[in-house]
């Protein structure tokens, strides 16, 4: 159960806690009706994401418990501090009920009222979250509701944005953390109907037989070692005025990779319940697309497998003709994702959308070269890219271009087939995967790939997020499509 967030005028006659967020540089300890020595003592500075409780009894107590929640300097702040913010209270204050916090009265510029509302909302709504759904003895979480004291249009939107986003990027963790022969393919499936169903999508789901028909080589090459059948989801949003806009998004739905025949150590293998986050990410994007009633029509296109070593495995070596006509040999089954993805932007590319996004967890090497906290970004379109880049920076989450120079073309070259799925020599991975994939892509459709590989699972707690799934790029998404009308 989510928690209930509200807007309220005043604060609430009774609260179990009221919380107030203070900057740095603009208070005192007699703002706190504290005295210096005590709040010295307490090491509370005021500092972004620090929270201290303070006494029930005495002066200072204010009649109800109360907490101060630190920004850190007013003038570095942006829409990351508040996030951060209703993440650490979200965490802190899980052991209250009902609290109420002042939020309006720190805000002092009205054009940043709505983004801030947003960004805070979003910081409690994911900081919330906690995935239980496998425990047997987990204590429910106490706090239910949360009162923020405000008002006007600006907030209320920008909660309820909150709102929206948030219940996506839930969802999309919820699917990555689950394991991979729990969210099998048709798993997968059916929850994305149930979400079309919950969202007024339209959709459309192939199986064995469709996949056939729509002759998906890569799709179907990389399941031939799965007892699983595949699936590919087609999910659609319409505004309800018609839009000039069409926006593809495809997104990699490895539901447990295994790497087939050239199969992972068992420790590359333990976290492969996340290779399905690209498909999950797309899917809670368009999950919110509705709710937030944004004016741009999109696709999501989801090709679901898992990557297996079944006898019947495709094996290195073995040539895979993928939708759009072009023929791949195998050299590596581990280099699957390219593969099912190839099937699903060729089949993207055929409606001649305005433009294509991708995301996926693609490769280690992109994470060789950036690490867990950004995710790569590889275009052929600059617009394309300064407008993922301003999202990215709203959003607060972190992309790094990486070039797709043609000289690296040739160490795709095959004796055998059109191309091959992996590059000739150790370097530059993560762009020849993206090299790779541009085969895929109509000329002359601005594309965009978004190398999820690091950030969309955490191995340990990270930034607003648990371990696990993050959710990475629904929020990136949305704001993405928001900034296009
Ligand atoms: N799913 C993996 C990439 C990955 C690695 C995602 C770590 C998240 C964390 C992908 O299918 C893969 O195995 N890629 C290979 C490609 C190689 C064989 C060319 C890789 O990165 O090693
Ligand atoms: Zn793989
Ligand atoms: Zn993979």
């Amino acid at each position: 159960m989510s928690i209930e967030i509200k807007l309220v005028p005043k604060q609430p006659a009774r609260s179990e806690l009221l919380v107030t967020l203070v900057h740095s540089d603009r208070f005192s300890s007699e703002d706190l009706e504290m005295d210096t020595q005590t709040l010295k003592a307490s090491g509370f500075e005021a500092e972004s994401g620090q929270i201290i409780f303070l006494p029930t009894v005495g002066p200072q107590s204010k009649g109800s418990p109360s907490a101060l929640l630190g920004l850190g300097e007013s003038t570095k702040e942006d829409n990351g501090t508040y996030r951060k913010s209703g993440t650490v209270l979200a965490k802190a204050a899980k052991g209250f009920k009902q609290i109420s916090v002042e939020l309006q009265s720190v805000i002092s510029d009205d054009d940043v009222l709505m983004d801030r509302t947003q960004a805070f909302t979003e910081g409690l709504l994911m900081g919330a979250y906690e995935y239980v759904e496998l425990k047997s003895n987990t204590k429910p979480r106490k706090l239910s509701t949360v009162s923020i004291i405000g008002s006007g249009r600006r907030m209320t939107t920008g909660m309820e944005r909150a709102k929206s986003t948030s219940r996506g990027v839930n969802l999309a963790r919820d699917l990555v953390n689950r394991p991979g022969g729990d969210l099998t393919p048709s798993a997968f499936a059916r929850v994305a109907s149930k979400t079309a169903k919950e969202h007024g999508l339209s959709i459309k789901i192939l199986g064995l037989p469709e996949i056939k028909k729509a002759k998906m080589g890569g799709l179907l090459g990389v399941n031939r070692g799965s007892t699983q059948q595949p699936r590919f989801v087609q999910i659609s949003y319409r505004p309800s005025k018609p839009s000039k806009k069409h926006l593809a998004l495809v997104g990699k739905g490895i539901t447990f990779d295994a790497g087939g025949l050239s199969i992972k150590t068992s420790q590359g293998m333990a976290t492969m319940k996340c290779d399905m986050a690209g498909a999950a990410a797309v899917l809670g994007t368009m999950s919110a697309l509705a709710d937030l009633s944004l004016p741009v029509r999109v696709t999501g296109y989801i090709p679901l497998t898992d990557n297996m070593l079944g006898g019947d495995a495709t094996r290195p070596g073995d040539v895979l003709k993928i939708r759009n006509g072009k023929t791949v040999e195998v050299l590596n089954t581990d280099a699957e994702g390219r593969l099912v993805l190839a099937d699903a932007l060729s089949l993207a590319s055929e409606t001649k959308p305005d433009a294509i996004i991708d995301l996926a967890t693609l490769t280690g090497a992109c994470m060789v070269a950036l690490g867990n906290e950004y995710a790569g970004l590889m275009s052929t379109n600059t617009d394309l890219v300064d407008q993922l880049r301003q999202a990215s920076q709203e959003t607060g989450e972190d992309i790094w271009q990486l070039p797709l120079p043609d000289s690296y073309r040739s160490q795709l070259e095959s004796e055998v087939a059109d191309i091959k799925n992996i590059g000739s020599g150790p370097y530059g991975g993560a762009i020849t995967a993206g090299l790779f994939l541009k085969e895929f892509v109509a000329e002359d459709i601005p594309w965009a790939h978004l190398d999820i590989a690091g950030p969309a699972f955490a191995d340990a707690p990270w930034g607003i997020h648990p371990k696990g799934g993050t959710g990475f790029g629904v929020r990136l998404l949305l704001r993405f499509i928001e900034d296009l009308k």
